[in-house]
């Protein structure tokens, strides 16, 4: 098959395009490296086709789709505190070149299109864990924007009767997670600040809780929704189902590392959600999703890579 990733550099998207490659699949992959990489295509050569472009430029877009069957759109830029910051930009990149990339999708003839959702629709209602069925009350542009990306993937569905699908992440974490700026992932951010000799920063009491997602498990959900039957506009929450505070993430890294420095702590940041954890048994009835990689192992692996990887100097 012929299947598009956009944002194919980046952390996740690369792990997806190497798990593509790896079944026979032909890739192209649609990415501008504003956030992604192309050092994580490298390792690729020849075998991906890259169309170098913005999701929300409809030229571009078209061109990626040209003769693909399935659609990965997963370029976005996926930080809350940036998309305070820049609500525009937010709302371009993750609303409306969603709706660009469905368009386009839908023209090309490509049937089957999965989105790259967020927990971060949820917002700070109470429940826990979260289901999709509950209410949607996202805190940031960012939340607000994969929000509407969502419902249009729903649309597309129902209008164009396209096979598409919504996949909740819940704090992807894993290998080549980029831990290049202060937007980046909490994970890849604590792993190197004690790679480094650094203190890694905590933003309020660090009480609050995620669903840590090992990158292998979201691979495995969009895998899946290649092949799924009965896709109309769902949305289905990919995660372990449980949650982890941050002062025991900290803990858990410090001893993966074998290195003990206490954290400092800063102003909680706005926007932020208290506590997140996911419902999973929609995935596992539509998809027969189960995590693949537990937390603990997927902190091993993320901190061995780290280790052999990034340019550090320790001063332990
Ligand atoms: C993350 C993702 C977002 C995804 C969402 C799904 C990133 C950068 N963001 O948002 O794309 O859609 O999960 O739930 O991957 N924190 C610290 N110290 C730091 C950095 C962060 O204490 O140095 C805290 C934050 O305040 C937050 C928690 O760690 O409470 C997680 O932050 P972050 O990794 O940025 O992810 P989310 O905002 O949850």
């Amino acid at each position: 098959m012929k299947i598009l990733v956009t944002g194919g550099g980046g952390f996740i998207g690369s792990h997806l395009v190497e798990a593509l490659l790896a079944r026979g699949h032909r890739v192209t992959v649609l990415d501008d490296f504003s956030t992604g990489h192309a050092e994580n295509l490298r390792p690729f050569g020849r075998k991906v086709a890259l169309v170098r472009g913005d999701c929300a430029d409809e030229a571009a877009a078209r061109k990626a789709c040209r003769g693909v069957s399935a659609v990965f759109h997963l370029a976005a830029m996926p930080s809350v505190p940036r998309s305070v910051k820049d609500p525009l930009l937010s709302h371009r990149t993750n609303a409306t070149a969603t709706l660009t990339m469905l368009v386009a999708a839908r023209d090309a003839g490509a049937r089957r299109f999965v989105y790259a959702g967020s927990s971060a629709v949820y917002g700070d209602l109470p429940t826990l864990p979260k289901r999709e069925d509950m209410p949607t009350r996202p805190l940031s542009p960012y939340g607000l924007g994969k929000l509407a990306g969502e419902h249009y993937v729903r649309l597309f569905a129902s209008l164009y009767g396209m096979e598409t699908l919504t996949l909740r992440y819940f704090n992807v974490f894993g290998p080549r997670q980029d831990p290049g700026s202060p937007y980046s992932g909490v994970i890849s951010l604590f792993v190197t600040a004690l790679l480094e000799g650094r203190r890694p920063v905590i933003y309020g009491d660090g009480r609050q809780t995620r669903d840590f997602t090992y990158v292998a498990n979201v691979v495995d959900a969009n895998l899946r929704a290649l092949t799924a039957k009965g896709l109309r506009g769902q949305t289905l929450n990919v995660a372990t189902g449980k949650r982890i505070s941050l002062l025991d993430l900290h803990r858990e890294v410090s001893r993966e590392l074998g290195v003990e420095r206490s954290p400092v702590h800063r102003a909680a940041r706005q926007g932020d959600i208290k506590h997140s954890q996911a419902a999973i048994g929609a995935a596992r009835r539509l998809l027969g999703y189960r995590p693949i990689v537990s937390f603990r192992d997927g902190i091993r692996r993320t901190t061995d890579w780290y280790r052999a990887s990034a340019p550090i100097t320790r001063q332990n």
